[in-house]
């Protein structure tokens, strides 16, 4: 049933609402969980707040009726199945997430993807715009909805208005590239505070800002040019759901499950785990060659050592996930063809969603977590990875390209381009001695603990809902410079010593 109430004090809006419908053949519906991290961490918050979510359902045509779900009120909006292909698939992940991940994989440009992404954003602010209550905070996520800040605005002026970014933001050198860069900028200036992963995803927008618009800037704030409004643009790294994750980890059924695993995949001394979506940023190939090639030198042989390499579909009819797909299960099919036994798989490729208890219990049971993106914005997995091992147990090797790196630096660190190194991290992270292991996944523990997503929302919120209604940059010029509170955040706690 959807909820009575018409207007909202809290909205937010995201691509994606937090589950998907699926129609099959036979007309039945099914609700299903939306991929990815930015949903995970969202439907945490937003079930401790009362609010309403705008976003797609995941299905082309006219939008479903609004409906509730796990106690958030859901408000779909409608996608045409051509503004699936030209603004989701194409603007939004063939443009702007190229551009915005180091252009791993070329960026294509094209006008009438920017005119689908244009049109789809006034319709989610519009959908906005009508659900939300006078004086209301509206968050809204994600480099899919950039233009909505400006165009809620201009509707409704009256709301507070936050924007979050949760992939990188690009130096200006490569943001630059993008043809409508100047209306992208001026499209999240209509919010009132912008919130990045890091620090210098915060100061690359501040640039962009200062050399694309020819805007006044100081430190990480940016004067809006033709008004009185200076907006602020800073580093609050996302989080999990440390408590809840936890709780459900230590789940005896979990438990029970996580040994269940081990044992159907015949006890290995060492289990690795590769956990993401199936995504070029993610650095899948990389860590496939730095497995092999020690298949190779024999310093890892299965059954001993196995490598469960959990790929969730991704964007499957957007080219570059399509050529990946392929490479990724040609590499598995060569590996396994050379190095595995009857009964002892060396690469165990699945290919599908889970529950969160398979999840926990795949963490669980995983010596070794391989997070190994080559640019990741925060990346959920290794922070839900620590979580689950509450047991001290498993080892993180930690991409530094990822957000996570730069609150995880006990993690063992890799640059997943320097396949040597990558190698020696993850013979590292098996060789290491136990007791110094647990001291190091305590340390990764305490951080993430510390820094949950609750206490990432409510400094979201504060920092939103206190963004000065008018400052003017003359007003902030000559003050003393404030300490900032989100480096503070950021920087990670002393490497604990063996
Ligand atoms: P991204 O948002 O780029 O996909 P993150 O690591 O930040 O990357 O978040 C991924 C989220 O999706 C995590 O919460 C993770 O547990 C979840 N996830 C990844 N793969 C699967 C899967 N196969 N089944 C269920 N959940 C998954
Ligand atoms: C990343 C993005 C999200 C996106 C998710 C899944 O986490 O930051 O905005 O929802 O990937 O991608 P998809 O294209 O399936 O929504």
């Amino acid at each position: 049933m959807p909820s009575e109430r018409s207007t909202y004090d809290l909205v937010i809006a995201a691509n994606r609402l937090p589950v998907d419908r699926v129609t099959a053949d036979d007309g039945t519906v099914e609700i299903r969980r939306s991929p990815g991290g930015l949903v995970t961490a969202m439907e945490s918050v937003m079930r401790d707040h009362d609010g309403a979510w705008v976003g797609w359902a995941g299905e082309t045509g006219d939008a479903p009726e609004p409906f509730d779900d796990g106690g958030i009120h859901l408000h779909p909006v409608g996608l045409s199945a051509e503004d699936v292909a030209f603004y989701y698939e194409g603007f939004s992940n063939d443009t702007l997430w190229p551009i915005y991940h180091d252009v791993i994989v070329p960026a294509s440009f094209h006008r009438d993807w920017w005119q689908a992404y244009q049109r789809v954003n006034q319709r989610f602010a519009e959908a906005v715009a009508a659900l939300a209550a006078p004086g209301a905070t509206v968050w809204v996520h994600d480099y899919q909805l950039q233009l909505v800040p400006a165009m809620l605005r201009r509707l409704r002026p009256d709301v507070r208005i936050g924007w979050f970014d949760h992939i990188p933001f690009p130096p200006v050198e490569l943001f630059a590239q993008l043809p409508w860069r100047s209306q992208l900028l001026e499209g999240l200036l209509g919010a009132d505070f912008l919130g990045f992963q890091r620090q210098a995803d915060a100061r690359n927008f501040v640039r962009a800002c200062r050399q694309l618009l020819q805007a006044r800037t100081k430190r990480d704030l940016v004067h809006v040019e033709g008004s009185s409004r200076t907006v602020r643009a800073a580093a609050i790294p996302i989080s999990v759901d440390f408590k809840g994750l936890e709780r459900l980890a230590k789940q005896p059924e979990v438990m029970a499950r996580s040994a269940q695993i081990r044992e159907s995949l015949g006890n290995p001394k060492v289990l690795m785990l590769g956990v993401d979506r199936l995504d070029y940023t993610k650095g899948i190939r990389h860590r496939l060659k730095a497995y092999e090639e020690l298949l190779v030198e024999g310093r890892f042989s299965p059954p001993d050592v196995t490598l469960v390499q959990v790929a969730t579909p991704s964007r499957e009819r957007v080219g570059a996930y399509r050529t990946l797909r392929g490479e990724i299960e040609q590499t598995v099919g060569r590996i396994n063809g050379e190095y595995s036994r009857i009964g002892a798989p060396a690469v165990h490729y699945l290919h599908h969603s889970y529950p969160r208890e398979e999840m926990a219990a795949l963490f669980q049971a995983a010596d070794v977590m391989l997070v190994t993106p080559l640019r990741d914005g925060m990346n959920l997995v290794a922070k839900e990875y620590v979580t689950c091992r509450h047991d001290l147990g498993g080892a993180l090797v930690l991409s530094e390209f990822t957000g996570a790196w730069h609150e995880l630096h006990q993690a063992f660190a890799c640059n997943p381009h320097d396949i040597e190194g990558l190698k020696q991290a993850m013979v590292r992270a098996v060789n290491t001695p136990a007791k110094d292991r647990q001291r190091i996944m305590q340390a990764l523990r305490r951080r993430v603990s510390d820094h949950d997503v609750q206490r990432w929302a409510a400094r979201y919120l504060a920092a939103l809902r206190s963004a000065p209604d008018r400052p003017r940059l003359e007003q902030v010029a000559d003050a003393p410079a404030a300490p900032d509170p989100q480096a503070a955040e950021a920087s990670p706690d002393p490497v604990v010593a063996p």
